[in-house]
């Protein structure tokens, strides 16, 4: 059998992308050397000292958050607090109090003011993570953050001028978006001072070995498991896949392999099918179930999954189309949808097309378009 060793975590200047670059430690967390990532950390290297806004695109699970701290780690602001803010809060109000603050307690329950991600992040660098999802009406109050360095909390008077670096990423295509009007230019331009675009993980196949060997190596730890070596096999495999969840599927993949591998040699087999039965992170209760009790102090995830699962439980799972829960939380489809993966929300199918499916004669009232709306 052909292996390849399991590496250690990070570099002695074989595997990782830090040594590749000659910056031994600055990037010790980010693995590859494939000339895109190399691009890529160039791009980092020359950015970081400036107070420029960086824009970071990139299919999901590219890396786009890592490199956004790889920029705060490389620059003098790099002692105060990186802050990252989803642009998509569910349900979409939130996020002028996310951004920007408020006087009057919007999100929790306890009415005090509360500071924004504007704020938390003084002194260093605030990532607007998702910013492509942001709603017209916030790009617009993000617009004259960023011409004028102020901006006021919401509900209240007093002028705040933050002393912040902004880093925003999307994997949306900003300039459809622009085009479909979704998006505004000006906001575009003042955001992609600094553009980098992280390459989809299959335009960087060199890449898969160094991270499946630490990745290997990491899970095993975890595990209590010890692999002298890879399959080569499971290399080959591995870089024949298009991971359209790119590192992240990666990642995922040889977390559960390491799992079910029981050899001393690690190989994924036959057996995972990543794209199609993604992990279940989170356990989510029955339709008609609410979770039971929410937490005294809910998170922002917390509260968007309790959103998201009563929406989902009063249109029966329906995500897409007119009714469904989509419309009722104000987003798009396909950010919901990516939402409920971030969240480990397993879609279901609805009680109808369950009983279609196990009667056939029982067809669900609805076109074949709005069947397919439920289950996509
Ligand atoms: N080059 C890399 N080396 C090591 N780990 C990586 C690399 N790229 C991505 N990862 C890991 O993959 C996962 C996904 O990365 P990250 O969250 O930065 O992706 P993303 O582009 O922000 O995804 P999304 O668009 O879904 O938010 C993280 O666990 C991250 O640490
Ligand atoms: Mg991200």
């Amino acid at each position: 059998m052909n292996t390849t060793n399991v590496a250690p975590a990070t570099s002695d200047g074989s595997a990782t992308s830090s040594a590749a670059l000659g910056t031994d430690t600055e990037f010790e967390e980010i693995v590859g050397s494939s000339e895109p990532l190399r691009t890529v950390l160039w791009q980092v290297t020359k950015v970081a000292p400036m107070d420029s806004t960086v824009l970071i695109t990139g299919e999901t699970g590219t890396g786009k958050e890592l490199i956004a701290r790889a920029i705060h780690a490389a620059s003098p602001r790099r002692s105060c607090p990186f802050v990252s803010v989803n642009c998509v809060p569910i349900p979409q109000s939130l996020i002028a109090a996310e951004l920007f603050g408020d006087e009057r307690g919007a999100f929790t329950e306890a009415l005090q003011p509360r500071q924004g991600g504007f704020e938390m992040a003084a002194g260093g660098t605030l990532l607007l993570d998702e910013v492509g999802e942001l709603p017209v009406e916030t790009q617009i109050a993000l617009l004259r953050v960023l011409q004028e360095r102020g901006f006021e909390r919401v509900g209240g008077a007093t002028p705040i001028r933050p002393n912040v670096r902004v880093v925003a990423a999307t994997n949306r295509d900003l300039e459809a978006a622009i085009a479909e009007g979704a998006f505004r230019s000006d906001l575009y331009y003042r955001l992609a001072v600094f553009p980098i675009e992280i390459p989809p993980l299959r335009a960087r196949k060199e890449d898969i070995r160094p991270l499946a060997e630490v990745f290997v190596k990491r899970f095993a730890d975890r595990a209590g498991k010890t692999f002298r070596a890879i399959d080569e096999k499971t290399i080959e495999l591995l870089e024949a896949r298009p991971w359209p969840g790119n590192v992240r599927e990666l990642q995922n993949v040889i977390e559960r392999s390491v799992i079910l591998c029981d050899s001393d040699v690690f190989s994924i087999g036959d057996g995972p099918r990543p794209s199609c039965a993604p992990l279940r992170l989170v356990p989510s209760p029955a339709p008609g179930c609410p979770r039971e009790a929410s937490p005294a102090n809910p998170t922002l995830e917390d509260v968007q999954r309790e959103a998201i699962l009563r929406a989902l439980q009063s249109t029966d799972w329906t995500v897409g189309g007119a009714k469904g829960a989509a419309v009722i939380l104000g987003v798009k489809r396909t950010t919901l949808q990516a939402r409920m993966r971030k969240l480990g929300i397993i879609p279901r199918p609805s009680i109808a097309h369950r009983m279609a499916r196990n009667h056939p004669d029982c067809r669900p009232n609805g076109t074949d378009e709005e069947a397919r709306e439920r289950f996509s």
